[in-house]
């Protein structure tokens, strides 16, 4: 199951394939019709949002780098020496850069369902960080979550999940989330979080509804990928991009309207349209610290420290048992 690569260790748990399919047809027959949010990242829907993460108005990833830039100190001691820094959903590995250098850990685990991506990134990170012992495993880290038994004895094992990915869980799978990482961590180790902050609805609403239309290619892109990928007949013109601050659940929500009554044919599948009627594709819940504490409260996780930006736009977070 594990193989050495050049520079690192893989380790491969095979996630199982997600079936767009049937997701995606399960989804389109309820009465509020949805798509999962995680096929937005198709090769182009993933590199859309590189782009929305270097937009004016999707302030989230600039702070979140700024805060972990500017308090890399006093992170790295709350991360303590030795340690096995664990980063789920690692992707490109890019923002745990920011970190290395201050924490030193040990050893860097990156964890990602996407094989090809998670090899890649974690040999570039052992080329740039020679010093650091790199492993990589793949998994779908939604699933579970496991560290290769050569790495189980390290006692301070760290969690670092960031850019605000668990305000896309919703509140319930959050705190599942949560306590798996609470039982990977164990009494040793910690938690550092990128949760984005409850503020202005008009910094929200310009967040994702930029003045270039990023978002929504991104969020039409789904369309696109349901009609490359799945036979169906999608009329990209007849669908517009929403996205509104539902202030009473505390979250952004994504939608695709249908801007006429019509039919869509996936496979064998005809689904109707009502003109006005949305396919709900994604919620990015914003949380003041006091709320997101309390939620990973329920999974037996204590905030220990936090760090914000001077206009209290995001925070990262540090948790442990
Ligand atoms: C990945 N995630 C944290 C982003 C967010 O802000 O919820 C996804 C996104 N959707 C639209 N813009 C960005």
């Amino acid at each position: 199951m594990s193989i050495a690569t050049e520079s690192i260790e893989f380790f491969d748990y095979h996630p199982k394939p997600a079936d767009f399919y049937q997701d995606v047809v399960e989804g389109l027959k309820k009465e509020q019709k949805t798509i999962p949010p995680k096929y937005f990242y198709d090769q182009k829907g993933s590199q859309i949002f590189d782009n929305i993460c270097m937009l004016p108005e999707y302030y989230q990833t600039r702070t979140e780098l700024n805060i972990l830039r500017d308090n890399a100190d006093e992170i790295s001691t709350c991360i303590g020496a030795e340690a096995l820094l664990i980063e789920p959903g690692s992707g490109s590995s890019h923002k745990v850069r920011t970190l290395l250098d201050d924490v030193k850990p040990d050893v860097y685990l990156p964890m990602d369902i996407s094989k090809k991506h998670l090899i890649q990134a974690a040999q570039n990170i052992s080329n740039d960080y020679p010093w650091l012992d790199v492993y990589a495993s793949c998994i779908d880290f939604t699933d579970e979550m496991h560290i290769p038994a050569k790495l189980a004895e390290i006692e301070n094992k760290q969690v670092f999940f960031p850019g605000s990915s668990i305000g896309n869980f919703e509140p319930r799978s959050a705190i599942g989330f949560l306590e798996n990482v609470a039982r990977m961590i164990e009494s040793d180790g910690g938690l550092l979080i990128g949760v984005d902050l409850k503020k202005d609805e008009n910094v929200l609403h310009a967040a994702y509804n930029d003045k270039q239309g990023v978002t929504a290619d991104f969020n039409t892109n789904l369309l696109e990928r349901i009609n490359r990928e799945l036979d169906a007949d999608f009329d990209l013109g007849g669908f517009s991009h929403d996205a509104f601050y539902n202030d009473e659940i505390g979250r952004i929500e994504m939608h695709l309207v249908s801007d006429k009554n019509q039919q869509v044919n996936i496979g064998d599948h005809c689904i109707e349209f009502e003109k006005g009627e949305s396919i709900h594709t994604e919620n990015s819940y914003k949380y003041t610290v006091d709320e997101f504490s309390q939620l990973a409260k329920n999974a037996g996780l204590t905030l220990n420290r936090y760090w914000t930006d001077s206009s209290q736009l995001f925070s990262v977070q540090y948790y442990t048992l």
